[in-house]
């Protein structure tokens, strides 16, 4: 008889965040004399010990530019940056590694896209589907290669938790419906989207679909064959890497389609002046010379995400989450926006009475750093009837004490207005 493997029932034990923390030079920083309470993680993470010793190890042992000589550095560097290719496709679960694209972030991601498969599949009459809940980087590329194309845009409604109207996206649906895009956690309100559904949804139309995962790979434990996406893009500094490095995940058959998006050295197999032989993927879309320390860096990033433990991560932002959802309802006078079913990492509020940039400066003086503004998604300021909102966002190396200084922080901000 087998012996079952009772290690493996196990849940997950707790994160251990002292631990985590620890690894975290940038956390041991006063600011305005105080210590730093980092709540602005959805914008940019911070950057663990392993990777930043990862950078220096590249820089001082390993620089040169890839793919193009045969002396030592040279192939060092190509081989770190296609060994950092397979972690990235690991760590999303992606069929191939030719299917991870390295891009400049999320943005570039979807432009790639835009450009790659949009203008050449996408023509006069055809619509876009995308939610109210983009961020402009998922909406301004589409309305660029629409308004070139003479295509629509068709807008999915939420509801006044900030959850996507799911009837709604199900009827926009149409002969013309060319490609639904769709962001996995909203970055303004932590709405967790139920994009499996919806993508099995646009794939019974015979519709692709692009998800935009900034937010969602830092904290859920993101796999694409699962989602049966065709197109993801994510952000490397959301993810404790670089700024400059991102990920387009695109399924091979998709990618192979596509038109190139920049041309240029490295994405060709052959030029003359009559006719380019174009590479195959992913060197098809990474034209130039890449982002190499960044990538190899975001491999180091991704290891020490999965050493921690992407179930761990969720288990602990959720109970962050969670008490922060319950403290801030505690404060009269505070109003939370966005409060779907799921939600991931963000806590947008609003202080009555005062303006959010202003909560946003006085936070500072306590140390809290927090965001504010419109988040880049002014459609779901507009749908709340707000300018702006303030933001919270946890990553996992935030501790509880954190939370109750973020909430003694807006106490504080409440008696200066009082
Ligand atoms: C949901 C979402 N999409 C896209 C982006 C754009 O990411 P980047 O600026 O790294 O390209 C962000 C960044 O905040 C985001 O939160």
């Amino acid at each position: 008889m087998t012996a079952i493997d009772t290690a493996a029932l196990k849940p997950p034990e707790a994160l251990d965040v002292a631990r985590v923390r620890a690894d975290f030079p940038i956390l041991d920083l006063e600011v305005s004399g105080k210590p730093l309470v980092f709540l602005d993680n959805a914008a940019s993470s911070q950057m663990p010990r392993p990777v930043i010793d990862r950078i220096v190890q590249y820089q001082t042992a390993e620089h040169a530019n890839i793919h193009r000589a045969v002396h030592y550095l040279s192939e060092k560097a190509t081989a770190e940056y296609e060994a950092a290719r397979r972690k990235i496709q690991r760590f999303i679960n992606a069929g191939e590694e030719r299917e991870v694209i390295y891009t400049s972030g999320t943005t570039d991601g979807i432009n790639l896209v835009a450009h790659g498969y949009g203008r050449k599949f996408i023509g006069e009459g055809d619509e876009i589907i995308l939610t109210t809940l983009e961020h402009h980087s998922n909406i301004v590329p589409w309305q660029m290669l629409a308004q070139e194309k003479g295509a629509k845009i068709r807008v999915v409604p939420i509801n006044d938790r900030g959850e996507v109207d799911l009837d709604e996206y199900r009827r926009l649906f149409s002969a013309h419906t060319k490609l639904v895009g769709v962001t996995h956690v909203s970055n303004a309100l932590g709405t967790i989207n139920p994009v499996k559904g919806m993508i099995a949804f646009a794939h019974g139309h015979g519709v692709p679909v692009l998800v935009d995962g900034a937010q969602a790979v830092p904290h859920l434990g993101v796999d694409v064959q699962d989602l049966d996406c065709d197109f993801y893009a994510f952000s490397g500094h959301k993810l404790c890497g670089p700024t400059g490095i991102g990920i387009l995940y695109g399924k091979a058959a998709m990618l192979e389609k596509m038109q190139p998006f920049k041309g240029g050295g490295d994405m060709i197999l052959s030029v003359t002046f009559e006719k380019t032989t174009y590479n195959t993927i992913p060197h098809k879309f990474e034209a130039g010379t890449p982002p190499i320390m960044p990538a190899i860096a975001l491999g180091a990033a991704v290891d020490y995400l999965s050493g921690v433990g992407m179930e761990r991560i969720a288990a602990h932002e959720t109970d962050l989450l969670d008490y922060a959802t319950q403290s801030v309802n505690r404060l009269p006078g505070v109003r939370i926006i966005g409060t779907a079913e799921r939600k991931a990492a963000v806590l947008s509020f609003a202080v009555e009475g005062v303006h959010p940039h202003d909560v946003g400066t006085l936070l500072n003086e306590e140390g809290v750093a927090i965001r504010t503004g419109h988040h880049c998604a002014q459609p779901v300021m507009q749908r709340f009837k707000v300018p702006a909102t303030c933001r919270a966002s946890f990553a996992f190396y935030n501790k509880m004490e954190e939370v109750d200084a973020l909430v003694a922080a807006i106490s504080k901000v409440q008696k200066v207005f009082g």
